[in-house]
């Protein structure tokens, strides 16, 4: 696949309002017709069609022509909407390189005005996955919204609460923007802590952890829900963690909220004693957070 950069800098003033408009029509159709797209866009027909080959070509949209002629996103077509929110919006002046790929995202490095390093992350969630066996989570009440509805509420979910997080002095990536499913942060020049990185001060990095699911429970009031070396990066000059990947958070009132918190505490604890042979006890980070004793 042509990297996303190189597609964004393909496109001109005409596909982003052909692809602005069959975004408008997926509001009402699963495939917006031509017709349709041409009034939307405001574009005399020959040039719909003209662009819409291209987008085509590009793998930006989809066509179905069985009934009638339509079209609709593809998720790389959604990701050039939101791209171009945030170029014109000055968040972000460069695209490059892919960061991973996870089950329900892929991120991007990017650059930001003034050569901030910053990280693009494109929900994808209800896209069928290699690795969709492992749990599927479900960020909105009605489990049969489209893809492109559930990574929107995701990528809003996320921004939200990294929001908040970051406010209130948790160890977070520090949000920037969001837009559609995307969200933009700054980027951590790190490793994720599942590479058991060399750490001079482990019960520093794990009480900086312990601390962000505090800060998140009691001054935000929400449980991370998927929290293990997997969604920790580790910054290796200094040993601080950030926790990553909030869009599946509970609310504290949430019935799951206290067994998933308990499960994030053990996973992490767990972590450190085995791989860093630091000794702390489980059920007394769980009552550290519940602000229940004043250490652990
Ligand atoms: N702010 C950031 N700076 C640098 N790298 C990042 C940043 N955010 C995410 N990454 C990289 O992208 C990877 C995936 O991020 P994240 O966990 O948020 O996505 P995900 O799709 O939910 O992943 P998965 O579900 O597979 O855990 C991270 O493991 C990390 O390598
Ligand atoms: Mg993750």
């Amino acid at each position: 696949m042509a990297k996303i950069g190189r597609i964004y800098r393909a496109l001109v003033e005409r596909d982003f309002k052909v692809l602005n408009a069959i975004e408008k029509g997926m509001s009402t159709y699963q495939y917006v017709p031509l017709e349709v797209i041409e009034k939307y866009s405001r574009l005399p027909e020959s040039h719909v069609e003209l662009s819409l080959r291209k987008l085509h070509r590009l793998k930006l949209v989809k066509r179905q022509m069985l009934m009638y002629k339509g079209y609709r996103l593809t998720y790389l077509g959604l990701d050039m909407l939101a791209l171009r929110f945030f170029v014109k919006n000055n968040v972000v002046e460069a695209i490059g390189d892919k960061l991973g790929v996870g089950k329900e995202s892929e991120i991007f490095r990017a650059l930001a005005p003034g050569n901030i390093l910053v990280a693009i992350k494109f929900l994808r969630i209800g896209r069928p996955s290699f690795r969709s066996t492992r749990r599927v989570r479900v960020y909105a009440d009605n489990p049969r919204l489209d893809w492109y509805k559930q990574s929107k509420i995701a990528a809003e979910r996320e921004f939200k609460a990294l929001k908040e997080l970051y406010y209130v002095g948790a160890s977070v990536p520090h949000p920037l923007a969001y837009n559609r499913h995307a969200i933009v942060i700054k980027y951590i020049n790190g490793i994720e802590l599942y590479t058991k990185p060399s750490l001079e001060d482990p019960y520093y990095t794990l009480s900086v952890i312990i601390d962000t699911i505090k800060k998140a429970y009691q001054d935000v009031g929400i449980v991370h829900g998927d929290l293990s070396e997997y969604n920790v990066l580790v910054d290796v000059d200094n040993g601080t963690p950030y926790i990553i990947d909030w869009p599946q958070y509970v609310e504290k009132e949430h019935p799951s909220s206290l067994s998933l918190l308990r499960r994030d505490i053990v996973y992490i604890v767990r972590f450190f004693k085995k791989n860093y042979r630091v000794e702390a006890d489980i059920d007394r980070a769980l009552k550290y957070v519940l602000g229940e004793s004043e250490s652990f």
